[in-house]
């Protein structure tokens, strides 16, 4: 195949290949036994009730600085105290550099618990609200890789309290929208006017008796321009710029809450250059049963929400297809890997979310393939022995394994005599596509090749991206995965784009280079960073950044 050109215009030209060196289609036939965990560390110091990968392979990990002393003690303390709670003794937001398993103390000004975050196009964080003196904070934090980055508090504030809202980032206008938050029926954009636009959404769905059961609504980019925003059990879809809602979709059936505090999760299932991007799905999974807040304040642990919806909320008919997970679940994590899979990890099986408001740890992740013939999708993982409930999260890593940290329904920093101690160790799901065993697949050495001279690549524009493959070139797929900001089981600005590969030839033995398309619309891949992977016949690459500008 040396020196060949092959052009084409999506993926069949591979399955072309594989037909003219009639070769056999390999296929992933792995079995769950070979999903294993790994301890990375017995200590992070901090709860990471929030986390986010950055594109420097740093993964920001933070909680709220009212829980008293973490177990990051710090040299020098900050003598002045802002708030009652805060003990500035002690770090509440760490960062932790992946390459060197090592975490390092950063500095938080006001309370971040329970917050919301985005990253934007250049690379920075823009986090916004928590509790008490930071409910109406906004935070910027600017990756760096020399060890001197740190928050940054802005001076414009939002414009009202925002303890459990949403982030999402608005490629238009380069700003994030905060959506909702406890008793803020309302969204405001960040930067923007110190405006508030009333949500009704959020009034129809509260629910005083159980704490709303609205808080922390998703939201979805649509590739329309458009917001999907889910609360509770309803969703709509909202035309942000003009304050109309364009769409009101059916209730999801069952009989509990999706939302904070019932805290199901939810995801859109992979975009896909092959229908231009126009088919939107998205995908909720667990909660809780209905009234099982009240029940929880009675020690009464209700089992929780085991079913899935889907639904497209583009085009004209929309309605929710059912199925079950293989157990009920509910404060889970939901993690659109590289293959497109869904991941479904940590949470409880009974109870609802807030403190010590739920029991029997999910200690089994799910895996679910979404375009598996229905019945054919869910697969139970290996099973962890650390418990992660009330504030844990998991976010994936570029080199393909899964982070997974945090936990503490406790007021308070509890090492023991409590049902669920304060979880500060680090593990690491390492996925079956990981194992050596499938070495010979995997694409090696990915490099993306930016038009001369520019850093990026802007919408609509082609980019390079050369790998190396020690087996015959079977079926590859390329993949752009925004990184979210994860916490309270969401994870915000989550999606995974399969790019549109146009040329592709053979550099020279065992080197590939791909010509590949950056999505034309902002509202595909709006610009930022991106971890971009070659998959090829299911086994991903490590991903190498990608920047859209
Ligand atoms: C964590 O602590 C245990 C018990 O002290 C020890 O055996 C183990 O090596 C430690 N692991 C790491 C990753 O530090
Ligand atoms: C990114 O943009 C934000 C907001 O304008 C700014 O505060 C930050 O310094 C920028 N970061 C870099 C690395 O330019
Ligand atoms: C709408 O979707 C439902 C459920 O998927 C299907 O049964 C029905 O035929 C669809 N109707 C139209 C007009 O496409
Ligand atoms: C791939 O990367 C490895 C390690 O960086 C290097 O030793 C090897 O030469 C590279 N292979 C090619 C074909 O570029
Ligand atoms: C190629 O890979 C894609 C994505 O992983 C998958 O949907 C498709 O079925 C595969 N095609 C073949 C022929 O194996
Ligand atoms: C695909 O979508 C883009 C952006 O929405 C649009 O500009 C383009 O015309 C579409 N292409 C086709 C073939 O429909």
């Amino acid at each position: 195949m040396d020196g060949t050109r092959a052009w084409c215009r999506s993926l069949e030209c591979f399955i072309l290949v594989l037909l003219l060196f009639n070769r056999a289609v390999w296929r992933n036939t792995a079995t769950s036994n070979q999903w294993s965990w790994k301890l990375l560390l017995n200590n992070t110091g901090v709860v990471a009730m929030h986390m986010a990968v950055t594109h420097e392979n740093n993964v920001l990990i933070f909680d709220q600085t009212g829980a008293g002393p973490s177990q990051y003690r710090l040299h020098r303390c900050n003598t002045h105290r802002r708030s009652g709670y805060d003990s500035s003794c002690y770090a509440h937001s760490v960062e932790y550099d992946v390459l060197k398993n090592k975490i390092r103390a950063l500095h938080l000004a006001t309370d971040t618990g329970c917050s919301s975050g985005s990253f934007i196009s250049n690379g920075s964080l823009l986090q916004t609200g928590g509790n008490r003196l930071g409910s109406r904070k906004v935070r910027y934090y600017s990756p760096c890789t020399n060890n001197q980055c740190d928050w940054q508090e802005a001076e414009k504030e939002l414009t009202v309290r925002r303890w459990y809202a949403s982030s999402l980032y608005l490629p238009r206008e380069n700003a994030v929208i905060i959506v909702g938050g406890r008793l803020a029926f309302s969204y405001e954009l960040v930067p923007g006017p110190s405006k508030h636009y009333d949500l009704p959404l959020l009034h129809s769905t509260y629910e005083r008796n159980s704490k709303g059961n609205n808080l922390y609504p998703f939201v979805h980019l649509s590739t329309d321009g458009h917001l999907f925003i889910f609360a509770n059990r309803n969703s709509i879809l909202l035309d942000y710029r003009r304050h109309i809602v364009l769409k009101t979709f059916p209730t999801i059936p069952g009989n509990g809450g999706r939302s904070y505090p019932s805290s199901g999760s939810s995801v859109i299932l992979p975009l896909d250059h092959n229908d231009n991007f126009t088919k939107v799905e998205v995908m909720v999974c667990g909660g809780a049963a209905h009234g099982a807040y009240r029940a929880a304040q009675d020690d009464r642990y209700l089992p929780a929400l085991s079913s899935c919806g889907r639904m497209v909320i583009t085009g004209r008919n929309h309605s929710w297809r059912m199925e079950n997970m293989p157990g009920p679940r509910l404060m889970s994590d939901m993690i659109t890997l590289p293959t497109g899979d869904i991941l479904i990890i940590n949470g409880a099986k009974q109870g609802c979310a807030g403190w010590n408001s739920a029991t029997l740890p999910a200690f089994e992740p799910y895996l679910y393939r979404p375009d598996n013939p229905t019945g054919h999708r869910f697969q139970v993982l290996k099973s962890t022995k650390i418990a992660r409930l009330y504030h844990s999260s998991a976010v994936l890593l570029p080199d393909g394994r899964i982070l997974v940290a945090g936990g503490n329904p406790n007021k308070r920093y509890m090492s023991s005599g409590v049902d669920h101690p304060t979880e500060l160790r680090l593990q690491a799901l390492v996925p079956d596509y990981m194992s050596n065993r499938y070495g010979h697949h995997r694409p090696q050495n990915v490099t993306i090749i930016y038009p001369e001279r520019e850093t990026g690549v802007m919408n609509g524009n082609t980019f390079g991206v050369s790998f190396v493959l020690r087996s015959a070139l079977n079926n590859i797929s390329i993949v752009a995965y925004a990184p979210p900001f994860t916490t309270h089981s969401l994870s915000m600005n989550q999606r995974l784009v399969r790019l549109e590969c146009r040329i592709f030839e053979t550099v020279s033995k065992n080197l590939f280079e791909a010509t590949v398309v950056a999505p034309t619309s902002i509202y595909v891949a709006p610009p930022g960073f991106y971890m971009l992977t070659v998959v090829h016949d299911g086994i991903p690459s490590r991903s190498a950044w990608l920047r859209i500008m």
